[in-house]
């Protein structure tokens, strides 16, 4: 698996080596997202530990891929660029990893099936961003793709090779397209964590735009066992929705964090929006339902523990607000913070 040095792909990991019996090679480059740490719960016990094991490398690199590729039995690439803010400032890295990267892994997985005639499961992590803004109802997996951003083109891209290879190649692939996500070791770059970290902190709140904008969250330990059902039960060539548990405005989302943290409203301030930014995100979630799966975890639930772990870790995400998120930060909401108004 790809990328579970990261949020997301990092639960993935904790939770199979648990649920099963599985052998876990982590392909990570280590960005500036992802950090070993994320894996030292399951690197300190000695009955996961043995089962796991981390390569840095870069998944757009063949020459890394393939061997790695050749010795497993399944791939399932997490590995993105994940930040749409930063896609909108520089999309270079974007496409390199969710085009060029998910093409090193199809031509991996070709070869080594072509080498040793086994079949190998590959699946792409992506996104409900995808279908772009959805204005009413629910998207589901059949409709068009309408990304927006950057980020969401690359992802987009990346699914399009995929589905290409299963078709033209014969490769046994699943997509999966996960609803905005929240939870523990999420980079506070992220609405959830930024805004917990930085009310921690008594620092301002950056809401974008009239903060109505609305997300279907989903808890990321739900993200992780969702991919995990797919893996095992999904059809070949085909797509599966994950939907959130929970659909929000940004501002009920600014709410929830500062009740629990006892901070006051006039934290949050109303910045300049997003380019291009989705009013809202809905999926339909009858077919993962299907083969089992749907949220376990209440946003009410998720966030009171999210904050928890937050509160909790102060110095896991301190390690990330360092000299370069800094930087990061005073590109992104410097002259924002100077326009604001209160929310
Ligand atoms: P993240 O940014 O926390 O982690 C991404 C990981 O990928 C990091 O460990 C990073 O080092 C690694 N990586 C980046 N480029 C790489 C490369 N070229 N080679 C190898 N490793 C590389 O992201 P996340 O939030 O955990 O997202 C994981 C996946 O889930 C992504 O594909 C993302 O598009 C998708 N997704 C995320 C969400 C969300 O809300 N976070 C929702 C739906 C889908
Ligand atoms: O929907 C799935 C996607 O969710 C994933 O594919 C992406 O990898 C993930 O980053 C996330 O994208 P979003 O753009 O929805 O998430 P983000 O946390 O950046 O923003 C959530 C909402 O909050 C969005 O409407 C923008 C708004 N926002 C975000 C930030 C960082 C603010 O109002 N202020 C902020 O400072």
């Amino acid at each position: 698996m790809t990328g579970g040095a990261g949020f997301i792909g990092s639960a993935f990991v904790r939770r199979r080596l648990a649920a099963t019996t599985d052998e876990l090679v982590v392909l990570d480059k280590l960005t500036y997202a992802g950090d070993r740490d994320n894996l030292d719960d399951a690197f300190a016990d000695p009955a996961t530990a043995a089962r796991l094991r981390f390569v840095q490398g870069d998944i757009a690199d063949a020459t890394v891929v393939g061997p790695l590729v050749a010795e497993a039995d399944a791939v399932i690439n997490f590995a993105a660029e994940s930040h749409v803010d930063r896609s909108i400032l520089a999309a270079d890295d974007f496409l390199r990893t969710g085009v060029i990267g998910v093409h090193v892994l199809l031509e991996a997985v070709r070869a080594a099936g072509a080498a040793d005639g086994q079949t190998r499961r590959l699946l792409q992590v992506s996104t409900d961003e995808v279908y772009g803004s959805v204005e009413t109802g629910t998207s589901k997996e059949g409709d068009p793709l309408a990304p927006r951003s950057p980020y969401a083109a690359a992802k987009a891209g990346g699914e399009l090779l995929v589905q290409a290879y299963h078709v033209t190649h014969g490769l046994d692939t699943v997509i999966t397209r996960g609803a905005n996500t929240y939870g523990p070791h999420q980079h506070p770059e992220k609405l959830v964590p930024l805004f917990i970290t930085s009310a921690m902190q008594d620092l301002p709140l950056p809401l974008y735009g009239d903060g109505l904008q609305r997300r279907d969250w989903l808890y990321v330990d739900d993200h992780a066992d969702g991919v995990a059902v797919v893996l095992e039960r999904g059809s070949s060539g085909e797509v599966y929705n994950l939907p959130g548990a929970g659909e929000r405005t940004n501002r009920d989302v600014t709410a929830a964090i500062l009740d629990r943290l006892g901070k006051p409203w006039s934290l949050a301030r109303r910045v300049p929006d997003r380019p291009g930014h989705d009013r809202r995100y809905a999926m339909a979630g009858a077919r993962a339902e299907a083969l089992g799966w749907r949220p376990a975890t209440g946003f009410e639930d998720g966030m009171t523990c999210t904050v928890a772990w937050y509160r909790d870790h102060e110095a896991w995400w301190r390690r990330r607000r360092d000299a370069a998120w800094d930087a990061y930060y005073e590109r992104q909401y410097g002259q924002r913070l100077a326009d604001s108004v209160e929310a």
